[in-house]
């Protein structure tokens, strides 16, 4: 078993918002193995950009802890920390500086962390660009002269050149004309195993989960219902809301489809209606819901080697 390099647990985090307190995420462990990619899945709102910002540093949680290789992570970062996790987030301009050259951008990191000699910056900084498959002749150029998948590219240049423990994908490609998606993700793939990076990858995209990864966690309002091997929760996805997931993506193979399973029912209301704080979060939606599943909530446990689900009468 490949050590852990990220340890999250019981992470919680409350936000108030004046008289109504919001639980995005309520006691999530998670953890993401060296060299490995660990997906995140869930609909809007169910608390990934929270998990994300929370293991950043860029907010603090309300409960929980965050383990960076044997190390605690405090909520106050220091330098060095935050070069060890690097954010890619899903509009790339958020993290580019419309005033600032390509070239300025990506050697930022490398001279604020002092990894590169300044003489060698040029060099450093085309390596990173050939890594993302842009040509050097952008070094120059502003933000405002690339298309959507090229500012992508730039914006994860600039976490590699922080050579970071762990990648923070938050929906990387959602942005993206769907033909740009593609050749994002195959890049984000490529580069993950050439160079052995570790990912956390957020989507709500369930289709690119399964090219991507090797485990997955799905989150259901701020908790995780179902996690493992990510060919296990595919092929035998145990949570009712994992199966509702998986059935409505869309399928190319028939050996997919054969995996594929039915979601018969119409109960699958729009997220945000009808949350209920007893019981199952899902049971709302669900249509297998049992008495205990309105009373009881079920937490997550064992179901087959690598693969743990939350529900009280799994599929
Ligand atoms: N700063 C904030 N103040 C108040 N509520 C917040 C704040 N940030 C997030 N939330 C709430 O926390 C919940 C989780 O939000 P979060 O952004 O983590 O979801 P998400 O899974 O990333 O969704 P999406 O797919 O839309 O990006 C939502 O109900 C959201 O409204
Ligand atoms: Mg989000």
């Amino acid at each position: 078993m490949p050590e852990p390099i990220l340890q999250v647990t019981g992470l919680a985090k409350d936000y108030v918002v004046g008289p109504t307190t919001v639980n995005a995420l309520r006691g999530v462990n998670v953890s993401v193995e060296h060299g490995a990619c660990m997906a995140i899945v869930g609909e809007s709102g169910s608390g990934k950009t929270t998990l994300a910002r929370l293991v950043l540093g860029i907010e603090p949680p309300t409960a929980g802890s965050m383990v960076l290789q044997g190390e605690e992570l405090p909520a106050k970062r220091s330098r060095s920390l935050r070069r060890r996790l690097q954010f890619v987030q899903q509009n790339p301009m958020s993290t580019l500086n419309p005033k600032r050259t390509i070239f300025q951008s990506v050697s930022l990191p490398l001279a604020v962390h002092d990894l590169v000699r300044r003489r060698n910056m040029r060099e450093r900084v085309a390596e990173l660009l050939d890594l993302v498959g842009m040509s050097s002749e952008y070094m120059d150029r502003f933000p405002s002269a690339l298309s959507g998948g090229q500012r992508q590219r730039i914006a994860l240049a600039r976490a590699l050149a922080a050579e970071p423990d762990c990648i923070i994908l938050d929906e990387p490609t959602s942005s993206l004309d769907v033909s740009v998606q593609a050749r994002v993700l195959e890049l984000l793939v490529g580069l993950q195993k050439r160079l052995n990076l570790t990912y956390m990858f957020i989507t709500h995209d369930l289709s690119v989960v399964r090219n991507i990864a090797g485990r997955m966690a799905v989150l259901y309002r701020g908790r995780i219902v179902e996690s493992g091997d990510t060919i296990a929760v595919f092929e035998r996805p145990r949570h009712r809301y994992t199966q509702m997931l998986l059935s409505s993506i869309p399928v190319v193979s028939s050996d997919e489809e054969a995996h594929k399973p039915d979601w018969p029912w119409e109960r699958d209301i729009a997220a945000g209606e009808r949350v209920s704080e007893v019981g199952c979060a899902f049971h709302p939606r669900c249509a297998y819901a049992l008495d205990i599943c309105r009373q009881d909530r079920p937490e997550l446990s064992r179901v087959e080697r690598e693969h743990e689900a939350a529900c009280h009468n799994p599929g």
